[in-house]
Formats: structure tokens, C-alpha cells, sequence
């Protein structure tokens, strides 16, 4: 599964990874390292325009070492977080009194620095030195539970030991960098975190959250799970007077309890016809034949307050003319039947209220 897990990726990199990006394919190991540093302070589109600022005005490690803290703190305004600032300078100069100016080449002697931990040391380790150490970032933790289907929470113990093993097993030894490389472009333009791009996936067909309906409830987070306001959006697909149930698995709320489909988010998106069907053609390679459009409905939040949590639900309901593929055949159950099973109390009143005028 590795083995084709990586060949896939190097694949899809070559072939269709078009994200253009000024540090990518960069060995100089100083400027990878600024880039690194920024863009743990910002995305890649606000964080570009101050990788390049930083390179013109010191375009190598002497120059920084050599600068004045004010000009390099104004240089950083806006990105905040001063100390990863201080340490950048700190570092400079450190590596210009110590190393000579020669940016160290180990991964051992890399992350002994101020301000490099392990995923800096593996970046600048695999883009510049081509040594086989795997980054471990938010994409990568997502990319890998998806694929994978992990529920271990990635913020836990057992998560981190568990996404490195995997990642480090992962890792092409003899392209790390570019493997490094990829994984973090495939997790920023396909399997992003809201919405992400399941049709083009060139790893759909393995994809163990894809094949379970999972992918929008991987990766997990304790945080997550124990959130103050969660948003879901409750997709009930309906095909002849049958209705897509699922049973609720894992850590989280509502244990065991039933559900229409569930896709949540970190905030609610403007619903509209047109995101109902990009969301249905994404996730679930719904096509828009396949979808009485005129019979969707949009059903206005509804609150549950938990002890720690406070849930929003929206419910949209979806006529279907025909049962799509990754929609089980075994989840459809009449209005009867759904009667009988446990619901949230959230589902229950949906339930009761509008989904009776439907
Ligand atoms: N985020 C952090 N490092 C990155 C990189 N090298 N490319 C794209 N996104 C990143």
C-alpha cells in the first residue's frame, strides 16, 4: 500500500501538480528555510509576497546576519508572532559565527538550531540535501488519515508517533524532496481540508475515507472534537420515498446515534443551488442527472447546546433519481423504518418539524 501510495503521488506530481510557487524546486538551503519560517506564520499567498521581500533585501545569510533587528522586525510586520522573527536573526547569526555562513547539511546538526523543529529540519534536510526525512505538517496528517482511514486524533501521543511511522514509511527515499514537496501541494489543491477535490483524486480508488463516506470527518482532532461551536450541514438524500441514514461511529458526539449524510465545517458557506451541486459533485460524484433540482430545500439552522459544545445544523434535502454509487445501497431506509431508530435530539426535531412538511 506504500509503495503504491508514494508511486501514485510522485505520478500525480509530475503529471498534474501545476501550483507554481518561488521557493519550490529551491536547493538553496537558506532560502528554503525563510520560506518555511513565513509560511509557518501565514498562507502561501500572503506568505509569497514577503519571501520575496526578505530575498531582496538579504539575499543570502551574511546579508540577514548582518542586519539591523529594526529592519528585519518591519520587514515582518504583519505576519506577528515576533520571536520566529528574533529566532530567524538569532539563527543567522548563529550559523554565520558558528558554521562559517555554511548552512549546516545534517538533520541532526539542523534541528540543534533556534526556531527549527522537525518539520523545518526535515524540509530544509529533503528540499536542499535531498536526505530522507519526511515532513509532517497539517496536509500531510490529513492526506495520510484520509487515505488510510486513521481515527487516532492527530494532536494526540499516540497520533504523532502513529503519522510519523506512517510518513517516514511513506517517504520516497530516493525523491524525498519532491515527494516532501508534493504530498503538501496534493493536501493544498485536492484533499483539502473543506470541499475537498475527490473527483480528480488520483488515489481515489484506494482511498479508504472515500470508500467508508469519511473523508469530511478525517482527520481528527481532540480539539475538534471537544470545540465550543461546530456547523454541520446534514445532506438528506431522498430517493423514492427512501431516505440515506447512517450510524454514527467513533470518539465523538452522538455515539451510535443515526444521521442523514454529514458534511461539517469550520464555518457555514452560502448555500445555493450552485454549491449544493459542487458539494454533491466533489464529495460524492453526484452528477447534476442524477439530481431533481427543483425538489431541493434548504431548511434554516437549528441548535442543539451540549455541555461543551454548541451544534448547528442546517438540512438540505436532495431528491435523487438514481442511488449514486458511494451512497450504500444498504443505508436506504423508509420513513417507517426511520422511526424506529435513535436519533440526536437536534435530528429529532428536524424530524418532527420540517421534515414533515417536505
Ligand atoms: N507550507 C509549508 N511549507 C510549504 C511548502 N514548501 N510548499 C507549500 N506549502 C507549504
Amino acid at each position: 500500500m506504500a509503495k503504491q501510495f508514494t508511486d501514485l503521488l510522485l505520478a500525480w506530481d509530475k503529471d498534474q501538480n501545476d501550483r507554481v510557487m518561488p521557493w519550490k524546486g529551491e536547493k538553496n538551503p537558506y532560502k528554503i528555510w525563510l520560506s518555511e519560517i513565513i509560511l509557518q506564520q501565514t498562507r502561501v499567498e500572503q506568505g509569497w509576497a514577503y519571501y520575496e521581500k526578505f530575498i531582496h533585501h538579504f539575499p543570502t545569510i551574511v546579508d540577514l546576519a548582518k542586519a539591523k533587528e529594526e529592519k528585519v522586525f518591519k520587514l515582518w510586520e504583519g505576519l506577528g508572532y515576533y520571536n520566529r522573527c528574533r529566532n530567524l536573526l538569532f539563527t543567522a547569526k548563529w550559523i554565520v559565527q558558528h558554521f562559517k555562513g555554511v548552512f549546516p547539511s545534517t538533520y541532526e546538526d539542523l534541528i540543534a538550531l533556534k526556531g527549527i523543529g522537525p518539520y523545518t529540519a526535515s524540509a530544509i534536510a529533503s528540499f536542499a540535501f535531498n536526505l530522507p526525512h519526511a515532513v509532517v505538517d497539517g496536509n500531510v496528517y490529513r492526506v495520510l488519515a484520509r487515505f488510510y482511514g486513521i481515527e487516532t486524533p492527530t494532536d494526540s501521543k499516540e497520533g504523532l508517533l502513529q503519522f510519523n511511522e506512517l510518513a517516514h514509511h511513506n517517504l520516497s527515499k530516493k525523491y524525498p524532496g519532491q515527494y516532501n514537496q508534493a504530498i503538501m501541494d496534493f493536501g493544498a489543491t485536492i484533499c483539502k481540508p473543506a470541499l475537498p477535490n475527490c473527483n480528480d483524486c488520483v488515489l481515489q480508488n484506494k482511498c479508504v475515507a472515500f470508500s467508508l463516506n469519511k473523508v469530511n470527518q478525517l482527520p481528527v482532532k481532540i480539539k475538534s472534537i471537544q470545540k465550543k461551536k461546530r456547523n454541520f450541514d446534514f445532506y438528506c438524500f431522498e430517493y423514492q420515498q427512501s431516505w440515506f441514514i447512517q450510524k454514527r461511529t467513533g470518539k465523538d458526539i452522538w455515539q451510535d446515534l443515526h444521521q442523514f449524510y454529514l458534511i461539517e465545517q469550520d464555518g457555514f458557506l452560502p448555500l445555493s443551488e450552485d454549491s449544493i451541486m459542487h458539494v454533491l459533485k466533489t464529495q460524492l460524484t453526484i452528477s447534476a442527472k442524477a439530481i431533481d433540482q427543483s425538489g431541493i430545500r434548504i431548511f434554516s439552522p437549528y441548535k442543539q447546546q451540549l455541555t461543551h459544545q454548541t451544534i448547528q445544523a442546517r438540512f438540505i434535502v436532495v431528491p435523487l433519481k438514481t442511488i449514486p454509487a458511494k451512497l450504500s445501497k444498504a443505508n436506504w431506509v423508509s420513513v417507517k423504518q426511520l422511526q424506529k431508530l435513535a436519533f440526536p435530539k437536534l435530528l429529532n426535531e428536524f424530524l418532527q418539524s420540517d421534515f414533515q412538511k417536505i
